[in-house]
């Protein structure tokens, strides 16, 4: 599909059969016309994950291009002086540009990240996108580093009747602390934080009023394995069971990073998780801001407010 406004022409590749797209021919460091950013929204609801190729994008236009899209999160550190905390820095660099090693807790975080997650599912009103920008991508000849999707949209469809059944009524237990118990190197996390992100339940089946009501699976690998209705035992080996599942190569895509590439992706239908490569050889950089969701989760018994089913 061919878009020519603000007299820019720009095309729509879609890149699976079921979702993920690229766009090409625009530069989002210029203005953007409201037509324009309308096919950008029209294309994010359908594909859930959009890349745009060839952007050059300093922090302010970052900013500003995520700002169209609504409020944006702040990341739950105490110190809210400094603007970092609006960047989450998806690197194994340090933002000075040093290597940094592999027992270091801002890499150890990218090891969490390399399970199933959408980010900031540990919130009570998870976010709604990402927005993730390459600094530093792996040559052509390094294996891994990729960040793979999965359609919990698509996920949801192709379960029985009878799991769709069973999951109805099902939580699962989200919380920020989790990492610290898969790598206990990782510094415990401070009582503000604690204060800020407390943990939270979230349906396991969630129904999306802007999407006709709509049903996905809605679960993480990095941020819990608890399921409430369920002894733990029995939770864990579902959610074990969740986590392979999501795996399965139909509902995936797996993003191959090329320099300058600018991907958004949907938090609210998507998981994603980055795959392994040699962290001690190569380097691999990204910033990122997240758009703030606009509403708690819903979930089949819950009682979707009217001014939300209307937008
Ligand atoms: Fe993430």
């Amino acid at each position: 599909m061919t878009h020519a406004q603000n007299a820019q022409q720009f095309r729509i590749n879609p890149l699976t059969e079921s979702f993920g797209a690229e766009i090409l021919g625009l530069d989002l460091a210029k203005p953007i016309s409201d037509a324009t950013f309308a096919a950008i929204q029209e294309a994010f609801q359908k594909y859930h994950v959009i890349c745009f190729r060839d952007q050059v994008m300093d922090e302010k236009a970052h900013l500003d291009f995520t700002l169209r899209w609504g409020e944006l999160e702040v990341f739950p550190e105490e110190d809210k002086t400094t603007t970092a905390n609006t960047f989450y820095n998806v690197a194994n660099t340090s933002r000075e540009g040093e290597h940094l090693s592999e027992d270091d807790p801002r890499v150890l975080f990218q090891k969490v990240n390399a399970r199933w997650h959408t980010d900031s599912s540990y919130r009570y009103v998870p976010s709604f996108a990402s927005v993730m920008y390459s600094t530093e991508i792996l040559p052509d000849e390094a294996r891994g580093g990729e960040t793979e999707f999965s359609n919990m949209l698509a996920a949801y469809d192709a379960l029985s009747d009878a799991d769709k059944r069973r999951f109805e009524p099902l939580h699962m237990v989200h919380y920020y602390e989790f990492g610290r118990r898969l790598y206990p190197a990782l510094p415990p996390i401070t009582p503000f934080e604690r204060d800020a992100v407390p943990p939270v339940s979230h349906p396991l089946v969630r129904v999306h009023p802007d999407r006709d009501n709509q049903r996905s699976l809605f679960f993480t690998v990095n941020a819990g394995n608890e399921i409430s209705g369920m002894s733990l035992e029995e939770g864990q080996g579902l959610h074990r069971w969740l986590d392979e599942y999501a795996s399965k190569p139909e509902f995936m895509y797996s993003h191959r990073w090329c320099e300058n590439d600018l991907v958004m992706w949907d938090n609210r239908v998507l998981l994603h998780r980055a795959t392994h490569y040699d962290m001690a050889k190569y380097r691999r950089a990204f910033r990122r801001t997240t758009v703030a969701g606009n509403g708690p989760a819903f979930g089949p018994f819950s009682l979707i407010p009217a001014a939300v089913t209307s937008k």
